[in-house]
């Protein structure tokens, strides 16, 4: 019976940032579990060979998850051609490590639009596709959304994940009606380009210092916890945030 319920056969899946890091981990996850998944991702080379590699099963789209008229096209694509949608996790996600003193407007600015905005506009309209008896949304928003991770310099990441946990509370609860259950992974580090680009080496070992667990995350091991949250086995829960760090944020 517990097997059964980690099943997605027939689901339609789409992963937002499912080009690389702990998107690509979360298609390959759903995918292993049956669902059919659409990487939706700016990175058209990247998101183009990784689908290929699955040898079916697997599409690429392009899309820029800031550009909400783009965002309604593709859902209304995927539905179109797939006959809906059951699952949507939004892993598109960019950093900023500047003091605020010095962060410029345009980069507050991006930060909040791909991160917060974006993850809204993405849950929205997957909410308006989702097939009857419901869906599941697993947002991928960050410990940083539930402590302020100021040493890392980075006040506009982090409100925007404070946006991103605070938006799937509210949908969760506007959406429960439909079936559709909404709920937000909150990784500690996890080893990938979004963690390696700007950011001083030694960061790292300050990271890994902090988590007690010794070592920074896996994005197999965000995707498991999120292919969870996508299948019938987390048929209770929404509006959660689940913590997701080695214990960074017990301290
Ligand atoms: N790596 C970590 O330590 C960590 C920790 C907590 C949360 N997260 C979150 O996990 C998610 C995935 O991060 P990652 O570490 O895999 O990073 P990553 O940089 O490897 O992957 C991010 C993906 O998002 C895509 N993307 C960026 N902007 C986009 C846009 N406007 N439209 C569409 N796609 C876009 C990128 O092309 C890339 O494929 C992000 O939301 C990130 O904030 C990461």
């Amino acid at each position: 019976m517990y097997r059964e319920l980690l099943e997605l056969n027939g689901k339609v899946a789409v992963v937002t940032g499912g080009s690389r890091g702990i998107g690509l981990a979360v298609v390959s996850a759903l995918r292993e579990f049956g669902a059919h998944v659409v990487i939706a991702d700016l990175l058209d080379e990247q998101g183009e060979a990784a689908a290929a590699s699955f040898g079916g099963g697997v599409e690429y789209v392009h899309l820029d998850v800031t550009d909400s008229r783009s965002v309604e096209e593709m859902f209304a694509d995927v539905a179109s051609r797939h006959g809906g949608v059951d699952i949507l996790v939004t892993s598109a996600g960019i950093a900023n490590h500047q003091p605020s003193l010095e962060l410029e407007r345009d980069a507050w600015d991006r930060v909040l639009a791909v991160n917060a905005t974006g993850t809204f506009w993405c849950a929205r309209e997957a909410a308006r596709h989702m097939r009857d008896g419901g869906g599941s949304i697993v947002a991928i928003g960050s410990m940083s959304g539930e402590i302020a991770n100021a040493p890392q310099r980075q006040a506009a990441y982090n409100a925007s994940k404070g946006a991103v946990h605070l938006a799937v509370k509210s949908l969760a609860i506007e959406f429960a009606e439909q079936g559709i259950r909404v709920n937000a992974v909150a990784p500690g580090y996890v080893g990938t380009e979004l963690t390696k680009e700007g950011v001083p080496e030694d960061w790292w070992d300050d990271w890994v210092r902090r988590t007690p667990i010794g070592r920074l995350g896996r994005p197999e091991e965000i995707a498991s916890l999120v292919a969870f949250l996508a299948s019938d086995a987390a048929s209770y829960m929404t509006g959660s945030i689940v913590l997701i760090d080695g214990g960074y944020a017990a301290w």
